[in-house]
């Protein structure tokens, strides 16, 4: 009746979740990862949490600059999204351009942004909790924006929003929000 889940498959019982793209800069080094292991923890003051490991670059940039930001592609960019995901930002000048996204300077933070983003999040370092061979990051939100056209009680922007299925298999939203009473 029940098989034994391991322990290197139990995390996918919380997937798909939806992927966000976690950049970071200080001084003349910047990376971006893709990250799945995200989620709001706080609404007054508006804090979300990320799961990073320690060995990424971007973790690194983080907590030197405590500051990220982090930002929601559409699903049109799933490869840009695998790349940022499978190679470190120590391999190259610019991680952002090497994936052939557009970035640009944040509104409030030194961290860059992605111009193709549904959703951008501007965040500052508040803890870095130690959780295993991941670090908690948690980021106050300063500044919060999307395109005009985002609204996430539409099935068109829900459509678009990528979910991390495993490794390199993403899946989205069917798009029919069904209210229950
Ligand atoms: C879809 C996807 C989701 C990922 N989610 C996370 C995550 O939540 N936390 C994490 O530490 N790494 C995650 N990774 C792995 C990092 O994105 C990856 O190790 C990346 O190359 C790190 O880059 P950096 O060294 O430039 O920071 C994910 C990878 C993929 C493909």
């Amino acid at each position: 009746m029940w098989r034994k889940i391991s322990f290197r498959e139990w995390p996918y019982i919380l997937h798909p979740r939806p992927v966000t793209i976690v950049a970071s800069k200080f001084k003349n080094k910047l990376s971006a990862m893709a990250a799945s292991w995200t989620m709001p923890v706080s609404r007054k003051p508006p804090v979300v949490a990320v799961a990073i490991a320690k060995n990424r670059f971007t973790y690194e940039l983080i907590i030197k600059s405590k500051e990220f930001s982090l930002n929601l592609l559409p699903k049109e960019h799933l490869d840009k999204i695998q790349f940022l995901g499978t190679v470190s930002g120590r391999e190259f000048v610019n991680k952002i351009k090497a994936a052939n996204l557009t970035m640009a300077n944040a509104r409030r933070i030194s961290s860059p942004i992605i111009l193709e983003s549904l959703a951008i999040l501007e965040c500052v370092l508040r803890k870095d909790i130690e959780s295993g061979d991941h670090n908690i990051i948690v980021g106050e939100i300063i500044e919060a924006y999307a395109r005009k056209e985002f609204n996430i009680l539409n099935e068109e922007t829900i459509r678009r929003i990528p979910l991390h299925v495993r490794s390199n298999k993403y899946t989205s939203p069917i798009g029919e929000i069904i209210e229950v009473e």
